[in-house]
């Protein structure tokens, strides 16, 4: 697990500024968060409504996506880049319904991620690593990562609602090739991103209250999310809105659109 003491993560945790991870767990109904992100999260609200909807599709996403994976795709490892804080059923609860041998390792660059979720659980299989996507390599050789991830093996990488936290000029394609070059054949990819393209009227509204917070809102449009895949193979139904990939439940016809584009790879020989 984790070689950060909690208190060393206590001291990290920054409440001047709300954060991404805060504000994300205020949407989804949880406890986890601060005066300052719950003043933000209402503010995003007021220019994306349909935001709570939103995040609800997008972790549904993640769900199909990682059963997909691990049921059909075989995989038995997974390393999952901005994990959040704990929201049940979390990734390696999904995919140890399926195959209970499953290994996770959880990276997020939030102190109050890691402090929250090593009580997850005491098991040699689940790490979680206080990380920062931004420097893919130091995540790639991280000892606890490598104690947990054998990249000798297929592996599935999520990155679900997260690049669209790092800035253009932080090049989010140059990381996400270095991770995808780092996966054997037979890894997949599994990525969702926010879009401007859904609700153009609202675009700047809704990243502007993330100008103030620990991390910017970059919305990208279907051709910029779709290169991330690289030469990956997609999977059907390609990079679609979250809630029309492989969806279980038909939505109700009056459900707003969600801005939210989602997709899952592999990588062949
Ligand atoms: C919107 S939440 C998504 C959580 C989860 N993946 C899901 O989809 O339910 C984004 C997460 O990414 C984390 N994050 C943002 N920027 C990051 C970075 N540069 N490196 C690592 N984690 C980051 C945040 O702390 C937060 O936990």
């Amino acid at each position: 697990m984790t070689s950060l003491s909690s208190g060393e993560n206590a001291d990290r945790i920054d409440t001047s500024k709300p954060h991404p991870a805060r504000m994300y767990d205020y949407f989804l109904g949880g406890k986890d968060n601060y005066e300052v992100d719950q003043l933000a999260a209402e503010q995003f609200m007021k220019a994306a409504p349909e935001v709570r909807e939103g995040v609800l599709a997008n972790r549904h996403f993640m769900h199909r996506a990682v059963r997909h994976v691990v049921a059909e795709g075989g995989i038995r490892q997974i390393l999952d880049i901005g994990t959040g804080l704990p929201t049940e059923p979390n990734v390696h609860q999904i995919a140890r319904s399926i195959a209970p041998e499953t290994r996770v390792a959880y990276v997020d660059n939030d102190p109050i991620v890691a402090t929250h979720s090593r009580a997850l659980s005491d098991d040699p299989d689940t790490t979680v690593v206080l990380a920062d996507l931004r420097d893919p390599v130091a995540i790639l050789d991280h000892p606890e990562v490598r104690a947990v991830i054998d990249f000798g093996r297929p592996v599935a990488l999520l990155l679900v609602a997260v690049v669209h936290f790092v800035a253009d000029a932080e090049d989010p394609a140059g990381i996400v090739a270095t991770l995808r070059d780092a996966l054997p054949a037979g890894s997949y990819l599994v990525l969702s991103h926010a879009t401007g393209d859904v609700h153009e009227d609202r675009r700047e509204d809704a990243a502007a209250v993330y100008k103030n917070a620990t991390a910017s809102l970059n919305l990208r449009s279907h051709t910029t999310v779709l290169d991330l895949f690289g030469d990956f193979a997609m999977v059907e139904p390609g990079l679609v809105r979250v809630t029309d990939w492989r969806p279980e439940e038909v939505r109700r016809p009056d459900a707003p659109p969600i801005g939210i584009y989602g997709g899952v790879a592999r990588k062949g020989a």
